[in-house]
């Protein structure tokens, strides 16, 4: 492995910077060179191509979006334009790629693959909505973001006695909503995987303001129903005064956080060991969460952890 490229596609996420950053600076400590693709597979299509070194990649940890630029391409469904991708990473003499996206981006890196592109993916979206146990690069910075915006619906919310409903976004996946209301105690979850019912929702809010709530919280997931229609529903059905506010992208942007940033960090230096490794085709991702108990005594003891992948990835990238 010679020449490695890095592109972003697909909606942005805060840590990709992280990302494309480890994967350009392991590069060159495996004395392989690093490209950028600019504006993802659009810009693969169009050739926008270029060799860079370490300053490249100088001081974008903290900065959110990509440095490099992303874009959507629909027509990447089409084997033609594909073609031109690939013909363009022959022209560079690019041995492989390390494409840093949301599902979207990983459908588009398995048709490469399957037609001979070495390449390797890095999952990064607000939206998690990938099928792994992991969190995808972005999702704790943009959660952390509607946290910290519900909190502040909740302040005006509870002066004036009323019912909320924001929208957030994670296109068809609930995760979003789900995680930024438990973190945010909300009365109402909705998401596509969690049906609701008007007439219980309605019936529930009924209740909360006999109970005498000073205020209801309701998020919802996008691309599930029309909230500021819902406001007017829930305000003639039970009487709580409602308003309704959509995040938006907002969501999308900001610095990253620390995890975003390490997480990044980790996969984007492991893509390029997984290339030189020879194991394409796959998406690299970290940690597993699930609900578990260990005795006292167990977690007490010294740290005994191997992280030492930790240091070494530190190495590579700083
Ligand atoms: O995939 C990330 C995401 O922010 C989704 O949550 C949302 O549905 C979509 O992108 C918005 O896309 P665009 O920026 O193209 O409007």
């Amino acid at each position: 492995m010679k020449r490695i490229a890095v592109l972003t596609s697909g909606g942005d996420a805060p840590g990709m910077n992280a990302c494309i950053r480890a994967v350009v600076r392991t590069c060159i400590s495996k004395n392989i060179e690093p490209y950028i693709v600019y504006d993802g597979y659009k810009g693969l299509v169009e050739g926008r191509i270029q060799k860079v070194g370490r300053r490249f990649v100088s001081e974008v940890l903290n900065r959110g979006g990509t440095i490099i630029g992303t874009a959507r391409l629909n027509e990447f469904d089409k084997k033609e334009v594909r073609l031109k991708a690939i013909n363009n990473l022959k022209k560079h003499n690019i041995d492989g790629l390390v494409v840093i996206g949301g599902d979207g981006t990983i459908r588009g890196a398995n048709e490469l693959y399957k037609e001979g592109v070495k390449c390797v993916a890095v999952a990064a979206t607000i939206d998690n909505d990938i099928n792994t146990k992991g969190y995808t690069i972005g999702f704790d910075t943009a959660l952390n973001t509607i946290t910290s915006l519900l909190d502040k619906i909740r302040d005006t919310s509870s002066s004036h006695n009323r019912c909320s409903i924001v929208e957030v976004m994670g296109r068809d996946c609930g995760d979003l909503a789900l995680y930024s209301g438990i973190a945010c105690g909300a009365d109402i979850i909705i998401t596509k995987e969690k049906k609701y019912d008007r007439e219980v929702l309605y019936k529930e809010i009924r209740k909360m303001k006999e109970e005498g709530r000073r205020h209801v919280l309701i998020v919802t997931s996008e691309n599930i129903l029309n909230v500021e229609e819902l406001a007017k529903d829930i305000q003639r059905e039970t009487g709580f005064e409602t308003r309704s506010s959509i995040f938006g992208h907002l969501q999308r942007g900001g610095v990253p956080s620390a995890m975003d940033r390490v997480n990044g960090s980790l996969l984007g230096g492991e893509s390029v060991n997984k290339l030189i490794n020879g194991e394409y085709g796959k998406m690299v991702y970290l940690l597993e969460q699930n609900l578990k108990a260990a005795p006292f005594e167990d977690v007490t003891k010294e740290k005994s952890i191997d992280i030492k992948y930790m240091y070494e990835h530190n190495a590579k990238v700083g």
